[in-house]
């Protein structure tokens, strides 16, 4: 595995690659990697001839400075476990004037009101950094297709339209997300849970299976009446949104329309730790 310090190094790196021919699947992180990572690696090998990560934890994104601050960081066993797994070919470990030479401030962006709702309207600012970010990566690495997790579903979406807005040759991924055993979905978030609020998290996944069964059966007011109540019984959660919205927009709906495909999503805070999750409803 090839470990890419600085630009230069991997604009080496993806030239002489490139000059090769081959197709290159990369996968941008903020590191404390976990399986859901792994699955990122795994979709990108079986479609391209090299395999490339990121690990940079951008400032720009957390509009929180408490969050940022302890945001995981564990580049040793990262690199450990890149190594010990085989599961990319080279990692790039920028500075942050490689990826912000003139100072850690976000472009703005407008990708049709995706960027104002759920995630957007509670973490101010939050895409403009996810895109900044992600925009020069691509640029940068010039893969010919990267792999975003599910579990993101938002950030997904919105890099979606930021390559086709920008007109990047690059095929957006999706990967589904990975749970652990409780349900939980992974995240470099839950280490930062007690063991108990590791246990306890599992009512968020819970909550969205219940959810998939009410869709189509109850009202989507009644869905959120009860999501509203079970997040109220159990003191430890703050729910911050649940919200139902269809799968292209992210409009948030009242009722559906039968050739539309909808989504559950939520944010609630545990422990000090915000959590956020989805799930495709049937
Ligand atoms: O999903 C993430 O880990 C981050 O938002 C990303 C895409 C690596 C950008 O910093």
């Amino acid at each position: 595995m090839e470990i890419l310090r600085s630009k230069s190094a991997l604009r080496a790196y993806i030239e002489r690659n490139k000059e090769m021919g081959k197709h290159i699947g990369f996968a941008p992180t903020m590191g404390a990697l976990h399986e859901g990572h792994l699955a990122l690696y795994k979709a990108a090998r079986q479609e391209n001839d090299l395999v490339v990560s990121s690990i940079f934890v951008n400032p720009t994104q957390f509009n929180n400075a408490h969050d940022l601050e302890f945001y995981p960081r564990t580049l040793e066993a990262d690199l450990a476990l890149l190594e010990q797994s085989k599961a990319v070919d080279a990692v790039y470990i920028p500075k942050v004037s490689d990826l912000y030479p003139e100072g850690l401030v976000s472009k703005s962006y407008e990708f049709d009101g995706l960027e104002n709702k759920m995630e957007g309207e509670f973490r101010p600012g939050h895409f403009n950094g996810v895109a900044t970010v992600v925009e020069t990566l691509l640029t940068q690495v010039r893969p010919n297709r990267a792999y975003f997790g599910e579990k993101d579903f938002q950030q997904l979406r919105i890099i979606q339209k930021l390559v086709a807005q920008k007109q990047l040759p690059i095929q957006i991924v999706p990967v589904p997300i990975l749970r652990e055993k409780s349900g939980l979905a992974m995240s470099s978030r839950n280490e930062r849970l007690s063991s108990k609020d590791r246990k306890a998290a599992k009512l968020i996944h819970e909550t969205l299976i219940k959810v998939d069964q009410w869709f189509r059966v109850i009202s989507i007011k009644e869905i959120n009446e009860r999501v509203t109540q079970v997040f109220e019984k159990a003191p430890e959660f703050k729910l911050e949104y649940f919200s139902i919205a269809d799968e292209e927009t992210l409009e948030p709906t009242d009722f559906f329309y039968m050739d539309h495909t909808y989504r559950a999503f939520i944010a609630v805070h545990l422990g000090g730790v915000r959590l956020i999750d989805t799930m495709h409803l049937e």
